[in-house]
């Protein structure tokens, strides 16, 4: 079977993969086992399976790292940035597709679509099977990814997201379940299109065509530490969380960022020193706004997004420099 991603006439489409591991790349001892490793195949390896599908596109593949995803560093990070510049900087390259795992592809995801132009489509593909179990689900996501990046109208929605037959914006994407192809949810979008090899539908208009990129990647990134809040949770807590190196804190509060007195005292008397306190909710869902005591705290709401993805975004805001609570309130409030 020839798939062509682009109408007849046009030429083939370039895509850069940069390989970084996870179960996309995984292998088990047998098809059926449970457990596996995954960052086993290396990028030449994957992409001659992908060759075999006869899709009508240059692949160049570039291994930037070969791990499970909950190794994620800001090293490989700096060196996946460089790369997908230089991709998107290349004339001859249609889109940048990354393979990764999917522990923390929502990080990855979130982390680059505050840091690169939306120029070029930037997809992420991972799978939830290894490459050798029954039902691998990597090759699907992977030619759904290929349809996605040689898409024009891919570029200016920001760093995208391929897992099933479903496209989600970096921002929205949650990784829901520990097992099953059927992993991810979007959040407050759901998907934002559906896909298949062959067909590609959104669901509304690109909304940051030409944008520039939001933040200077830098691989500074302050100390920010997450704190899970819990029933029965005391103050001392917060002290054993923080130390001389903390730069923020992240709440993942109970229900829409809600945490007890005790532990919102002291809170509170961090904040007044200047410490950045963002409120997130530990639940799967749910907008978390500003509540009146906020102002007087100095707290700042970290609206829809969850802990892992407003620690992010928390890092790269105190790296520009800014400190203010309404500033940084503005930074949540924005999409
Ligand atoms: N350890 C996981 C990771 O690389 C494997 C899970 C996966 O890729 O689905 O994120």
């Amino acid at each position: 079977m020839h798939l062509a991603l682009f109408a007849p006439g046009m030429s083939t489409p370039n895509i850069t993969v940069l390989a970084t591991g996870g179960t996309i790349a995984g292998e088990a001892d047998s098809a059926t086992r449970h457990d596996y490793r995954p960052g086993q195949i290396g990028i030449g390896d994957f992409l001659a399976r992908v060759e075999t599908l006869g899709i009508d596109a240059q692949l160049t593949g570039k291994q930037i790292a070969n791990i499970g995803s909950e190794d994620m560093s800001p090293a490989i990070w700096t060196h996946l940035h460089t790369a997908c510049l230089a991709a998107m900087g290349d004339p001859d390259c249609t889109g940048v597709i990354i393979t990764h795992g999917t522990d923390t592809v929502e990080e990855t995801a979130f982390l680059l679509d505050l840091t690169l132009p939306t120029h070029k489509p930037v997809v992420l593909v991972g799978a939830m099977r290894p490459a050798n179990a029954v039902g691998y689900d990597g090759l699907r996501n992977f030619a759904n990814a290929m349809r996605v990046a040689t898409d024009p109208d891919a570029a200016g929605r920001g760093v995208l997201v391929v897992m099933g037959d479903r496209v989600f914006a970096a921002r929205d994407i949650r990784k829901s379940r520990t097992r099953g192809t059927d992993a991810f949810q979007g959040f407050p979008r759901g998907s934002i299109a559906l896909v298949t090899p062959s067909a590609l539908d959104w669901f509304g208009a690109p909304w940051r065509v030409g944008a520039d990129a939001r933040f200077t990647f830098t691989t500074d990134l302050p100390d920010v530490p997450i704190l899970f809040v819990h029933a029965a949770m005391t103050a001392d807590y917060v002290e054993r969380l923080v130390s001389d190196k903390t730069r923020g804190v992240v709440v993942a509060g109970l229900g829409e960022g809600n945490m007890p007195d005790a532990v919102r005292s002291a809170l509170a008397q961090l904040a007044a020193k200047g410490l950045p306190i963002v409120r997130a909710s530990r639940l799967d869902e749910g907008l978390v706004d500003r509540e009146p005591e906020d102002n007087a705290n100095k707290f700042i709401a970290a609206r829809a997004l969850n802990p892992q993805k407003a620690r992010i975004l928390l890092q790269m805001v105190i790296a520009a420099g800014t400190t203010d609570p309404a500033a940084i309130q503005a930074e949540y409030d924005g999409r």
